[in-house]
């Protein structure tokens, strides 16, 4: 999605823009550009495509600079083109934004009818346009304050002026913007990731919000333009120097990690010693807690559904499941003991930040399960409960999924105990298998020859199917989900059991067909479903976890065997095949694994 960089500095900008701009790539983008100001004058390059694109045309055209603007654009509005690509200027202001504005068509009518005329198919080239009408009879100040009253919809803006290489302006409703401060210098950037080389001390505009950022100086103002403070947090340096290591892709290296990150979330929410869970923040009774909604879109979704199971099991809680994108425009009924989980690996997701509002405007008990810690998400919950994965950047997702999973399964089973659904007995049996899970985790990632073998066949084909009961069941969406995503290969996530009515009629001779059979309460029934698919010529690779006293059938083309392991946590083990499987179909086809075409890491447009 699109980021969005600023740099006021008494130094040269363009490279430290660039670099930036370097670092909001992976929130997935189609297009770039950077204006600067020269002796007070907007000058701008632009590209379609890629940063080092960017980066070559810069150098060409020798764009300096002590202060400018940068974009990653994410086409909404226009086509992905060097046209579209912000920022987008008009004679006196240059403006880039991420978000959409709804009322661009009419305000773009009112300023055609002022003689303004429009290159871009962009919703943003009318804030460039109002902006500059404003600003013949308003200060900057004011300006921004009538402009931003006129804008609907979602923005965070950066603007720069003609002949005012003194100042920028940073703006917010909706989409995220972090300002930052640096030695005789300020930024502001889409998150503070991008800003990380730079400083660690970083603010957070709220909505609503605008500064003016001079290289000594910023001022924040609310939106009727009074003077507000804001608090300045220092962040941590963890994420800083996370690169590729060895690795070819970020994706590679982020599945091979999770041993490592489901024992770093271990060791947060478990006492090893005392063999039990803490989460000390929690602000209400878990006792009064009768039912729990759980939100979340893409792969935070399946990490929802996979916690209804566990809960479903575990707890007395009514439990229920939603997509935010439609969570936020139901007339949902909010019930006063209900606590609304949000998961969100970035914590800025905008559907899934608006379906938090809503609950937070209905006056709801709120948990934030996220990645960012300093995301807009985590900063509005009641309670938030990290997953402590480290910076996640391949636009698919993994470690998140197996560290949303996780706490929420850490959750579900203190929720159990604390409402004496399990004795102490069961409970530390439960924490006691958490223990082993990094490990097998470990093993099941050297199942990676066999995945690979597979991986062209899934690779070539013209759909596939993924099924599962019970606890395998969002897992197979996932698995979908993944094989989608990064080889562009039609895949549907289906419950085994409802295969014969309907999806079955798509079976046809070598069809790659996944089938999640772990030997929990389901295992037979799912093999008879196997069975069907068979039947009808699907070539069959069944994920199931190891049992060396039985042979299911010999007309399996593929078998894997993850680790035998609570059923609970099988899930966990089932997840990762399911990754390599879609990364390795992505790799054969020679796509950008990391960077999946018309996808975005951080969603935040609805
Ligand atoms: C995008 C990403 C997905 C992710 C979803 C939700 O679509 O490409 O990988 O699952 O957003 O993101 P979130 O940050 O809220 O977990």
């Amino acid at each position: 999605m699109c980021g969005i960089v600023g740099i006021i500095s008494s130094k040269e900008v363009t490279g430290r823009i660039l670099n930036s701009l370097k670092k909001l790539e992976y929130r997935g983008y189609d297009s770039a550009g950077i204006a600067t100001l020269v002796e007070g004058n907007i000058n701008e390059v632009k590209c379609e495509g890629r940063v080092e694109v960017l980066e070559k045309d810069i150098t060409k055209f020798n764009l300096k600079g002590d202060i400018g603007i940068g974009h990653v654009r994410w086409a909404t509005h226009g086509k992905p083109s060097k046209i579209n690509a912000h920022p987008h200027s008009s004679e006196h202001v240059s403006v880039v934004h991420n978000g959409i504005i709804e009322n661009s068509t009419i305000l773009k009518k009112f300023l055609e009818k002022k003689g303004y005329e429009f290159k871009s198919q962009t919703d943003t080239e009318v804030i460039a346009h109002l902006v500059t009408e404003y600003l013949k009879k308003n200060s900057i100040k004011d300006t921004i304050i009538k402009v931003l009253k006129r804008l609907h919809g979602s923005f965070a803006l950066g603007i720069i002026f003609k002949g005012q290489s003194n100042l920028m302006v940073g703006a917010k409703r909706g989409s995220p913007l972090a300002v930052g401060y640096g030695p005789n210098e300020n930024y502001i950037g889409s998150d503070s990731y991008a800003l990380k080389s730079m400083t660690n001390k970083i603010s957070y505009l709220d909505d609503g919000e605008f500064c003016i950022i001079k290289k000594d100086q910023i001022e924040f103002f609310g939106t009727e333009g009074t003077k507000i403070n804001k608090k300045v947090m220092n962040l941590s340096k963890d994420a800083i120097d996370y690169d590729k290591g060895d690795y070819k892709y970020f994706m590679e290296k982020e599945i091979d990690e999770q041993p490592s990150t489901i024992t770093a979330c271990i060791n947060e929410y478990i006492d090893k010693h005392n063999k039990q869970i803490n989460i000390y923040n929690f602000p209400w009774k878990i006792s009064s807690i009768e039912s729990v909604m759980l939100i979340g879109c893409g792969t935070a979704f399946h990490s929802c559904l996979m916690a209804k199971y566990w809960m479903e099991q575990n707890t007395n809680l009514d439990v229920s499941v939603d997509i935010a994108s439609e969570f936020r425009y139901r007339k949902v009924k909010f019930k006063k003991n209900c606590l609304y989980i949000v998961v969100s690996q970035s914590g800025e997701t905008a559907d899934t930040h608006a379906a938090l509002d809503l609950c937070k405007r209905n006056k709801m008990k709120t948990c934030a399960v996220v990645n960012v810690i300093e995301s807009s998400i985590a900063r509005d919950a009641d309670l938030v409960l990290p997953i402590y994965c480290g910076q996640e950047v391949g636009v698919a997702s993994t470690k998140a999924f197996i560290g949303q999973m996780l706490v929420l399964y850490i959750l579900s089973t203190k929720i159990s105990f604390d409402q004496k659904c399990i004795s102490r007995k069961e409970y530390q049996a439960k924490v006691d298998n958490l223990l082993k899970l990094s490990n097998a985790a470990k093993k099941t990632l050297k199942l990676d020859q066999k995945i690979f073998n597979v991986g062209k066949t899934f690779a070539d084909a013209k759909g596939s199917m993924f099924l599962g009961r019970g606890y395998s069941f969002p897992i197979a969406l996932e698995g979908a989900l993944k094989l989608k995503e990064l080889a562009y290969v039609h895949a549907e996530g289906y419950p085994a059991g409802e295969m014969k009515h309907g999806p079955l009629a798509l079976i046809e001779e070598g069809m790659p067909v996944v089938v999640l059979a772990p030997r929990d309460e389901h295992y037979k029934k799912t093999i008879s479903n196997m069975q069907e698919v068979i039947a009808r010529g699907a070539k069959v690779l069944l994920i199931t976890n190891n049992n060396k006293d039985e042979v299911i059938s010999e007309n399996i083309w593929e078998k894997i065997e993850v680790d035998q392991l609570d059923d609970e946590l099988i899930p966990f083990l089932m997840t990762i095949p399911l990754q390599k499987l879609a990364f390795y179909s992505a790799l054969e086809k020679g796509y950008d694994i990391d960077k999946p075409r018309n996808l975005a890491k951080s969603v935040t447009v609805e």
